[in-house]
């Protein structure tokens, strides 16, 4: 049986997780407090993380509530902002979990064309123009889930003024800003415009995903409600994850583990480049310039849940396009990267090329998967 290799996850690797560094600075947190890191704590994260993050985003700590991983976050922004019937507008692709989060909650869902460049604005400004009315744009600027996509200096510009003009919050949700491993960063829409914009981010893909701390900047009074939600959801976040991390963030071993990270990250994309383009000429992507994903297109009509099971039974595992949209999709997929070593991914384009010959010389038949 060959060894399962997977495109599937957004997560990191152990060999690029700070392991030793974690356990340091788990250490350094009981011993320099205690009764804070083990005490219920507040609503909106604990007090010296916050403040770390405020002065990052130079905002002030009651702009800032740091909570269970980012999706957390998410949710509570949705819960606060987002009624039955709503109108949202969000990329198209986008992740699957946000998605399925707004529909959920009955929002009206407006998905928009993403380009390499980010969301088509001219798209969302005949959306406008059409009378739509949203409440928030969900955007995610840097290395965009699932594309890896980022949005433009011209187009942040550009979608801050709609956002102004008509009104609606721009939900700035940047996982992956710190993970720039080609070209020069942008700034936030945060710090253009911090009225319009409320922020997300997290320290899932910097420090470890099973730390499950994220956090949300937004205008004082918009977190002091949200705190609220937050208190009545599960009184506190855990204080001890914070403190933990807070320790990491202080001592500076968060900088050594994102370059880490982006380093291995920078030899995996251009590897996965490398054996696509090789390996399955048809293949049309964008390379990455950070981020833990790539897109791929396959010519029209290629029937990519075929490829999806023609690949599970090689063990090799991406995910399908069409679970990034509500509908269309059927030709594209989402490979990630950050779970895999370059032997892996020289390996499993090899496997995915195979089944994709498979496919297209008619000798695959979902009945036989
Ligand atoms: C765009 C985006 N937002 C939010 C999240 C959730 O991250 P967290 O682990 O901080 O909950 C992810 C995770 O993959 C993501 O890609």
């Amino acid at each position: 049986m060959a060894k399962p290799i997977s495109f599937a996850r957004g997560a990191p690797s152990l060999d690029i997780i700070d392991v030793a560094g974690l356990q340091g600075a788990a250490q350094r947190a009981f011993e320099n407090d205690p009764a804070g890191m083990t005490a219920y704590g507040t609503s909106v994260g604990y007090p010296p993380l916050r403040e770390w993050i405020a002065e990052r985003h130079q905002v002030e700590p009651a702009q800032v509530l740091v909570t269970n991983g980012s999706m957390q976050a998410d949710a509570f922004l949705f819960e606060a902002l987002v009624s039955d019937g709503d109108s949202v507008i969000v990329e198209r692709p986008t992740y699957d979990r946000t998605l399925l989060s707004l529909r959920n909650r009955g929002a009206d869902v407006r998905m928009v064309k993403l380009e390499p460049d980010g969301i088509d604005v001219e798209a969302v400004e005949r959306l406008l123009a059409s009378g739509a009315r949203p409440k928030l744009a969900h955007v995610i600027p840097n290395f965009q889930n699932p594309a890896g996509y980022t949005l433009s200096a011209e187009k942040r510009a550009a979608l801050l003024e709609l956002a102004r003009q008509h009104e609606f919050t721009i939900f700035e949700d940047d996982p992956y800003v710190e993970l720039r491993f080609e070209g020069a960063p942008l700034p936030t829409m945060l710090s253009m415009d911090g009225e319009t914009v409320v922020y997300a981010s997290s320290f899932s893909k910097t420090v470890c995903p099973g730390i499950r701390v994220g956090y949300l900047v937004g205008e004082a009074e918009l977190i002091a409600q949200i705190a609220k939600l937050a208190t009545s959801t599960y009184i506190s976040p855990s204080m001890v994850s914070q403190a933990i991390v807070n320790e990491f963030c202080r001592s500076g071993a968060i900088d050594d583990s994102i370059e880490t990270v982006k380093a291995a990250l920078r030899e995996r994309a251009q590897t996965l480049c490398e054996a696509l383009a090789r390996e399955l000429p048809d293949a049309q992507f964008v390379p990455p310039e950070g981020g833990y994903f790539l897109w791929v297109e396959l010519p029209e009509g290629t029937d990519v849940a075929a490829l999806f099971a023609a690949a599970a039974q090689r063990d090799v595992h991406f995910v399908k396009g069409s679970d990034f949209m509500i509908e269309g999709g059927d030709s594209s997929l989402r490979l990630a990267y950050s779970g895999v070593t370059p032997e892996e991914i020289e390996e499993g384009m090899g496997r995915l090329a195979e089944a994709y010959e498979q496919l297209s010389s008619g000798a695959f038949s979902a009945d036989v998967a």
